[in-house]
């Protein structure tokens, strides 16, 4: 289908061209110096000692429970109203996440009084997402994990450039793990990097990322060993050179972007302020904090979202869902049974919940157009 105004869409430009064009010339693709250039370049942004590019950010979630020895009979606290992976990377290692609910219509982010109610004894860490870009609040979050000898990991895959409390996103829990998904505000395709301060688990993440192996193959290439060992059980999570190459550049033009997303989401704001059934969730934030990843609106119970989608894509307008929560997917009901009803604000939001477009790209007049057809969409 051809949108006259998709969710999302790409920035990039001639700059991107380049940068694959020499790593194609460089005549090597798999992981080495433009990676590594890509790693160092996300760590002095984001302010940590350490990051390691991988091959998504399933891959990044994965590492970070899997690097805490969390495994078997473990329990990890997670939002429900997030995308599967968040989960999912939990039940790799063997472990349950127990599913808190989020803090309502107008904070879509999983709440600190929920995650301390589901604390038991079998809990060893909380994963945070900063929804849409929008920051939990981590200051209590950070208290209760300290309080109860928690780890905290942060999926950050919404929030790349968003900070909380004049901290970045992503390095305030023990690891912070990134999505660089093409729908992304850094954008590679596939792709991901996983952050922390910690040199221990920094030590565990680059072996775990590679097999468990000591080296790597573009090591060996230039010459710097010959062979190698494999000292634990690791996984190809590794991120290659052309993906790296977009990253770089994605990273510089970063800033700017979101700040264009910022500023698409106060054109929303207002022009959606006082259309009767829709409210925006958020919006007594400071919008400089923001990734503003997606733009989510909130129907009153009484609209019927199918129709209101389809009313859109009548006018070429794309909406999404962000998210059915995980907890009443079929394959999790059939894990732990049926949940239906336990987490009531989520499951409102699972419902209720419209994504409208946002991307740097769009102009003033979408915002308008879209506003418009939403109006006239909606009953007065
Ligand atoms: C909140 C959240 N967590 C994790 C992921 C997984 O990232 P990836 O698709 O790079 O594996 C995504 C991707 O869409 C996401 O939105």
């Amino acid at each position: 289908m051809a949108w006259k105004i998709p969710l999302s869409d790409i920035a990039m430009g001639s700059e991107e061209d380049e940068a694959v064009r020499d790593v194609l010339q460089s005549r090597w693709l798999s992981m080495g110096p433009v990676t590594k250039e890509f790693e160092t370049a996300f760590a002095r942004y984001l302010g940590v000692k350490h990051a390691f590019a991988v091959s998504n950010g399933t891959a990044a979630l994965h590492i970070a429970h899997a690097v805490f020895g969390i495994g078997a009979g473990d329990e990890v606290i997670t939002p429900s109203l997030t995308f599967v992976a968040t989960a999912n990377s939990v039940l790799y290692c063997g472990a349950r996440p127990v599913f808190a609910d989020i803090g309502g219509v107008d904070d879509l982010n999983v709440s600190w009084e929920e995650i301390e109610g589901k604390i038991s004894e079998k809990t060893r860490a909380i994963t945070v997402v900063h929804y849409g870009g929008y920051a939990c609040d981590m200051r209590p979050i950070m208290e209760i994990a300290r309080d109860h000898d928690l780890r905290v990991v942060e999926d950050t895959a919404h929030a790349v450039g968003a900070t909380c409390g004049g901290q970045m996103c992503g390095a305030i829990g023990d690891i912070g793990c990134f999505s660089f998904f093409a729908n992304k505000n850094l954008a590679t395709g596939e792709g991901g990097m996983i952050v922390t301060d910690d040199d221990l688990l920094a030590e565990k993440i680059q072996t775990m990322r590679s097999h468990g192996m000591t080296t790597l193959t573009w090591d060996r290439h230039r010459g710097h060993s010959s062979s190698y060992d494999v000292v634990d059980l690791g996984y190809n999570y590794r991120m290659c050179e052309i993906p790296s190459a977009l990253g770089i550049v994605q990273l510089r033009r970063l800033e700017q972007n979101n700040e264009r997303r910022r500023r698409i989401a106060a054109r929303y704001w207002k022009a959606l302020d006082g259309i009767e059934h829709i409210t925006c969730p958020f919006t007594g934030r400071e919008s400089g904090e923001s990734s503003c990843h997606i733009f989510p609106v909130i129907l009153s119970a009484d609209l019927v979202r199918g129709d209101l989608q389809a009313a859109l894509k009548e006018r070429g307008i794309q909406t999404s869902v962000h998210y059915p929560p995980v907890h009443l997917f079929t394959y999790y009901q059939r894990l732990f049974g049926d949940t239906r009803g336990s987490l009531p604000k989520t499951e409102f939001i699972g419902e209720h919940e419209m994504t409208l477009p946002l991307y740097p790209g769009m102009t003033d007049d979408d915002v308008e157009y879209i506003c418009t057809a939403i109006e006239e969409a909606v009953p007065g």
